[in-house]
């Protein structure tokens, strides 16, 4: 696909094969294009090119049907000013509700298993408004597994949690991909987290794909210094995963 705003090419040619189970992490630089990617993907920017979800169109879906299939979190989510954490999340299971869009029985039972999970419960009756960054960011990634899609598409996932909550959402991830075989992409800003989660990872800069391969293949501190402009040093492990760390530059 190519995106443009205005005269400017922010998406150039970009194909992006994405396997059913696996976990895509779409890294870059700030500015590389990874949000407008996701943004395509959920259909709220225009696009040339071709986005198949499962082998289907996804101009030629429905908001509902596209919704069923594909939960999209973006990185800075619009939340109505006073709605509650519960209603909140419950509007994720609108794609499933009839066209009267009144939530079934079943839409809160699993709007209440999905608050158990991220520990959201206490939160349930306070305005999203009034959260915390980190517990407003729970109740997004919240809203989106209410949402019983197959694909998750996350941006930024965890960029206002502290770490135990970082590795605690990833995980949660994780395990929610494998019980239900959930196919989740998701860009993350952190190369030190990306490589334990993620089993594919693409590259993007300057609106382009610039690489993409396991976590060994593209966390490469070659690659890391050419788009990223520090000193990393990675440590390969035994499962494939792959950790970062980067070290301090000094001048001179
Ligand atoms: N609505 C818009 N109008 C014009 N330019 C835009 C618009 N949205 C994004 N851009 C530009 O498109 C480029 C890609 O933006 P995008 O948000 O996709 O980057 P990103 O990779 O998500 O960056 P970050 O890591 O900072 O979130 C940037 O240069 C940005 O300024
Ligand atoms: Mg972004």
């Amino acid at each position: 696909m190519t995106v443009a705003y205005g005269e400017r090419t922010v998406l150039d040619r970009f194909t992006l094969d994405v396997d059913p189970g696996s976990w895509t992490a779409v890294i870059g630089p700030n500015g590389a294009g990874k949000t407008t990617l996701l943004r395509a993907l959920a259909g709220t920017v225009d696009h040339r090119g071709r986005i198949l979800i499962g082998g289907d169109a996804a101009d030629d879906l429905s908001g509902r049907e596209r919704a069923r299939r594909m939960a999209v979190v973006p990185q800075h989510p619009v939340v109505p000013p006073g709605l509650r954490v519960f209603d909140y999340v419950l509007l994720g299971r609108s794609p499933h509700q009839g066209l009267r869009f009144s939530a079934s029985d079943d839409d809160r039972q699993r709007t209440a298993d999905v608050l158990e999970r991220l520990h959201l419960t206490p939160f349930a009756h306070r305005a999203v408004d009034s959260l915390s960054g980190g517990e407003r960011q729970r109740a997004v990634v919240a809203r989106s597994l209410a949402q019983d899609a197959r694909i998750l598409a996350l941006d930024e996932p965890t960029s206002f949690l502290d770490l135990g909550h970082q590795f605690e959402v990833l995980e949660l991830l994780d395990t929610l991909r494998e019980e239900h075989r959930l196919t989740v992409v998701s860009t993350l800003h952190d190369l030190s987290i990306v490589g334990q989660f993620a089993d594919r990872i693409a590259v993007v800069d300057h609106g382009r794909l610039v690489a993409h391969g396991t976590p060994a293949e593209v966390l490469v501190p070659e690659l890391i210094a050419d788009h990223w402009n520090v000193d990393a040093r990675t440590k390969v492990h035994a499962d494939g995963s792959v950790t970062v760390a980067v070290q301090r530059r000094r001048p001179g």
